[in-house]
């Protein structure tokens, strides 16, 4: 039996994979790329006291050597002295990089709320072609580490290691007893779970809008008829207004670093659309929002991919129904429905991209074709 609970993630972050792997027990966890090995960063002491781990290495290590060995070490007794872990174990994965520099075949996948079997057929749409996994977002409230597990299990079942993965958290995804772990588990530097990649010839931004009302909504504990006096005592479990404040001067701060890549954002709620309803609960931050947006079109943002509507549909430049004016299109690229998950199945080269609306059976229900 394997030591490990299902295949690895390999998660796209700045220049980097971080490489998540979780075995079913305590253990030194490393990855080997020829003779080198990584491990998780903990200022020099290896984590023996958890059953996963997040490594990070540079792209190009494991884009040349297209294969990686996860190598387990079983902890028995972690001691301050004469320590004991069981004899290393191994199990060996292939790697596809992402290589292509037309035609590149993302899939992408938000608003699970943990309907596994409808949402894990999606992502095989495109066979052995499919380049990119992007994960989007609100996969569920998280109240147990299990919760966590489940995630973890599903990335790694449909990605199989592979391919590379990106990965946005959703709203849903701060809510619950152990929300604020996320960023054990999932792509982020420091607490940050917003952040700049590169993939071949694609580049981008990781988003992350935070919830979708404002802090002070009743749902989250806050006690409103009491905020204007005294919001540190009847503020509720959010302050996320600070976090899209902070969110704004990376986006400030980003510089292009691959002129010629195809930039695009990934954000689970689309900041110049959050809702249709104007003016309503979900119709909020849009002096931040528009901020956030003269940094994209400042960075030359291509398209951007968004979930949360629990509806598949695009979003044109000058649709009337965004929030904030916007000269990119925007997918909204998932759909819940009783018997099935949308996704959406994106094509993307230099100048078009073609986005297909696709259910777990396959079926393509929606094309759209859009000069980039
Ligand atoms: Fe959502």
């Amino acid at each position: 039996m394997s030591f490990l609970l299902c295949p690895p993630s390999v998660f796209v972050i700045e220049d980097k994979y971080e490489i998540l792997v979780n075995a079913t027990a305590n253990g030194i966890i490393a990855v080997r790329i020829g003779d080198q090995l990584y491990y998780e960063e903990n200022s020099g002491v290896l984590s023996s006291e958890k059953d996963y781990a997040k490594i990070r290495l540079p792209q190009a290590i494991l884009n040349t050597a297209k294969e990686y060995e996860i190598v387990y070490k079983k902890t028995i007794d972690r001691k301050g002295y004469y320590s004991k872990m069981a004899e290393p174990q191994t199990e060996k994965f292939t790697f596809k990089p992402m290589e292509k520099t037309e035609k590149v075949n993302m899939y992408h996948i938000a608003d699970v709320h943990y309907r596994f079997a409808d949402a894990a057929p999606l992502a095989s749409f495109f066979g052995d072609d499919l380049d990119v996994l992007v994960v989007n977002g609100d996969i569920g409230e998280v109240e147990t580490v299990q919760n966590y597990l489940d995630v973890c299990k599903f990335v790694g079942e449909i990605s199989q290691g592979k391919i590379p993965v990106i990965f946005a958290r959703g709203n849903h995804d701060t809510r619950g007893k152990l929300a604020e772990r996320f960023t054990d588990f999932f792509p982020c530097n420091g607490k940050d779970t917003f952040f700049w990649f590169e993939l071949g010839t694609l580049s981008g931004v990781v988003l992350d809008c935070g919830e979708d009302k404002v802090d002070t909504h009743l749902e989250y504990g806050a006690m409103e008829y009491f905020k204007a006096d005294s919001p540190e005592v009847y503020g509720g479990v959010n302050n996320f207004s600070p976090f899209r404040q902070r969110e704004l001067q990376f986006l400030k701060g980003l510089q292009r670093r691959k002129k010629d890549a195809l930039f695009f954002a990934v954000s689970h709620i689309c900041p110049v659309h959050t809702t249709v309803h104007i003016g309503g609960a979900f119709d909020i931050e849009r002096e931040c929002y528009a901020a956030w947006n003269t940094q994209l079109e400042r960075l030359g943002t291509k398209f951007m991919l968004t979930g949360h509507m629990h509806r598949a549909y695009m979003v044109m430049p000058d649709d009337e129904r965004s929030t904030l004016a916007h000269n990119y299109p925007v997918v909204v690229g998932s759909a819940v429905q009783k018997e099935t998950i949308i996704g959406a199945a994106v094509t993307v080269s230099k100048e078009s991209m073609e986005v297909k609306f696709t259910d777990k059976n396959g079926n393509i229900t929606e094309t759209h074709t859009v000069k980039l």
